[in-house]
Parts: C-alpha cells; structure tokens; sequence
C-alpha cells in the first residue's frame, strides 16, 4: 500500500478586515492508500479548513497536497475539477442535495458524466441507499425527508462512484445514536470493499475509536497521531485501545515532544 495523500507545510491564513487569523499553521501529514484517518481536536482548531484543503475546495495559502501521486495544488480550475469527479467523495454536514430530485437521483448524481446508462446508475444508488437502511425513501425528495435521512442520501452519494478517497466533515452529526452505529457500519464496510482512504472529521470519540488512526489538531497544528494499529504490521496483535505514534517510536517515553503530553493516557 503506497501514499495517498501527503501534505507539506500546509497553511491557510485568512485576512478578515486587518486581521490575520491562521486557520492552519503548517501540516505535514501522510495518509496510507486504505487508510481511515479520523481528525479530531477542538471547535475552530481547522478541522473544516484542512478538509476542505484536502478536497480541493479552498486554496492553501502556502504549501503542497499531493493526492495518488497527483500534485492537487498546481492543477488549474478546469484540472481540479475533473480530478475530484473522478477521485474524490464528499460528505458535508450540510447535505448539498438538490431539492428538486429524490433520493435515488441525488445518489445517482455522480455518475451522471460517467457514461452508464440511467438505469445503472439508478441501480448503483439504489444499492448504497439500501446499505445505509433508506430503501423505502428512495422516491423522496430532500424536503419530504428528515435531516438524518438527508445526511444519509449524502453519505450514498459519496460512495456511488467509488472514488479513490472520501471526505467527511462529521457526517453522522445529525444521526442519532442507533442510526449513527448502522451507517458508519455501512461506511466501514464501503470503505474496506472498495479500498477507499476516508478522512473524517468527527467529534465523537467512539466513531473515532473505528479509525486506523486520530490526528488531533489544535490551533491549526497537528498535536498528536496516535494509531490504532501499527501500518505495515509487526506489533502484537493489540486491543482495541490506541498506540501512540511516539510510544511506538520511543517505547522508553521520557523524550515525547511537550506538546504531545493529551496523548498520553490512550497508551
Ligand atoms: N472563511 C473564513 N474566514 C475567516 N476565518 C475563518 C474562515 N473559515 C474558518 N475560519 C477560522 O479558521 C479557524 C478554523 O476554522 P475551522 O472551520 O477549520 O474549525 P473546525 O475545527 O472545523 O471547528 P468546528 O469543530 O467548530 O467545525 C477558526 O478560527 C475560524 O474562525
Ligand atoms: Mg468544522
């Protein structure tokens, strides 16, 4: 398994009036092919910013994103664009879906340009929406639907064309507890069959617990990564509680970076 993303000094400053606010402060992050990475860390820490840099949605200010060996910084307008539609997934916490169409065809959405007939596409997002349990609202409309179920139709949307990676800013921010269990279930499974990397932003820890890892950022700086299980293997089968990335690196401890101290405890 190689690379898929990889980020180099990335920061993104806002000027709001004459005011500079550093959104993000410099993050070098790398991110397997497969990998599901969770990022964490307090409101305003740049959680949105960095996925949104990652997804090619905003420009950093300085630094690079390299996506399946594809340099995303240096691409025009019309590249980017073309590049997302045929790599990327995104699920927003707010759905984005189109009023006017139902379920079934914002799920099928996606496709549209992919040149499969109408009726596989309908079949594909007919597919996703039964994993995520909305079969039965495959005919609704966006208004005709609660906002889980909004979410959900985004969620199926993402996955429909199969992309190399998916973008998820809490996507079961909206969900109750039972209904949040059954579609990260469902995006798990997704994301395995396929061989998706997901990045997802989420503020519940037990959705983060289901990462192969927890990027914590605070301030726009990435202050711990701690890794469920270690890549490549070699490490003793563990339990479900996380291995911090310097415990592996020093196992004595003693000489961890001060500012990594909050990541203590899950070792
Ligand atoms: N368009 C913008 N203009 C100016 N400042 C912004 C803009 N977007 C974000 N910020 C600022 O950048 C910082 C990071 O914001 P971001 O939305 O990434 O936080 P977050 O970690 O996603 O928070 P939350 O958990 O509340 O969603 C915040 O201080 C925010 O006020
Ligand atoms: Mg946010």
């Amino acid at each position: 398994m190689g690379t898929m993303i990889r980020t180099k000094g990335l920061k993104k400053i806002y000027r709001v009036g004459s005011e500079k606010v550093v959104a993000l402060a410099g993050i070098d992050l790398e991110i397997e092919q497969g990998e599901i990475c969770c990022i964490v860390g307090q409101s305003g820490s740049g959680k949105s910013t960095l996925l949104n840099m990652l997804a090619g949605l905003e420009k950093p200010t300085k630094g690079t994103i390299a996506i399946a060996g594809k340099m995303v910084t240096s691409m025009d307008e019309e590249r980017l664009a073309l590049f997302r539609q045929e790599n990327l997934g995104f699920v927003f916490q707010s759905y984005n879906l189109l009023p006017q169409l139902t379920a079934v065809e914002n799920a099928a959405l996606p496709l549209m340009f992919s040149g499969m007939g109408k009726a596989q596409r309908e079949r594909r997002a007919m597919d996703e929406l039964s994993k995520i349990g909305l079969e039965d609202r495959a005919a609704h409309r966006p208004s005709e639907m609660s906002g889980g179920q909004q979410q959900r139709v985004g969620i199926a949307r993402a996955f429909v064309p199969r992309p190399k990676v998916i973008f998820a800013d809490e996507p079961t921010g909206n969900l109750d507890t039972h209904t949040t269990e059954q579609v990260m279930e469902a995006m798990l499974d997704r994301v395995a069959k396929y061989g998706i990397t997901l990045v997802m932003v989420t503020h519940e820890p037990t959705l983060a617990a289901c990462g192969d890892r927890v990027v914590t950022l605070s301030d726009g700086k990435v202050i711990s990564n701690e890794y469920r299980k270690k890549p490549g293997g070699g490490e003793a089968e563990s339990d479900d509680k996380f291995i911090s990335n310097e415990a592996r690196k020093k196992p004595g401890g003693g000489e961890a970076e001060s500012d990594d101290n909050d990541s203590e405890e899950a070792i």
